[in-house]
């Protein structure tokens, strides 16, 4: 289990600038973050994602936030995230109990 409140930290240094977490927060350049776990890729209201992210339909739950966060271009080829990932195991793990927590 990875540590959350750095896993807070991580997101307010990687994701902040184009992420909220908060429930109904706004949508910036990326989806609001909000109860993220068990969703579908590409659903969230409101938001436009690339054609890519809603074809990959993928349910949000640890392992495939994991491939994700660590080559987001790869998993879903064409997106339009201009991120490059997130290489080290330990901040991706610290990041996604972050995410964990967002109900
Ligand atoms: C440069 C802006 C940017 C940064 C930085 C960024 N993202 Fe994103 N993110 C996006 C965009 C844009 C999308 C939607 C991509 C698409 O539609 O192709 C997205 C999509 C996502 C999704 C899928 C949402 C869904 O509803 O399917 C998750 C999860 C996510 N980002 C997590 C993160 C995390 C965690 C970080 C930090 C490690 C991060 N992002 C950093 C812009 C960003």
């Amino acid at each position: 289990m990875g540590d959350p409140i750095n896993g807070k930290k991580l997101f307010m240094k990687m994701c902040a600038s184009c992420h909220t977490t908060t429930k109904d927060g706004k949508h910036k350049i990326g989806p609001n973050l909000h109860g993220i776990i068990g969703k579908t890729s590409g659903t969230v209201p409101g938001f436009s994602f690339t054609e890519s992210m809603k074809k990959k339909a993928v349910v949000w739950d640890e392992k495939a936030l994991n491939d994700y966060l660590e080559f987001p271009k790869k998993f879903v080829p064409g997106t339009k995230k201009a991120f490059d990932g997130v290489k080290k195991a330990e901040d991706r793990k610290d990041l996604i109990a972050f995410l964990t927590t967002l109900k």
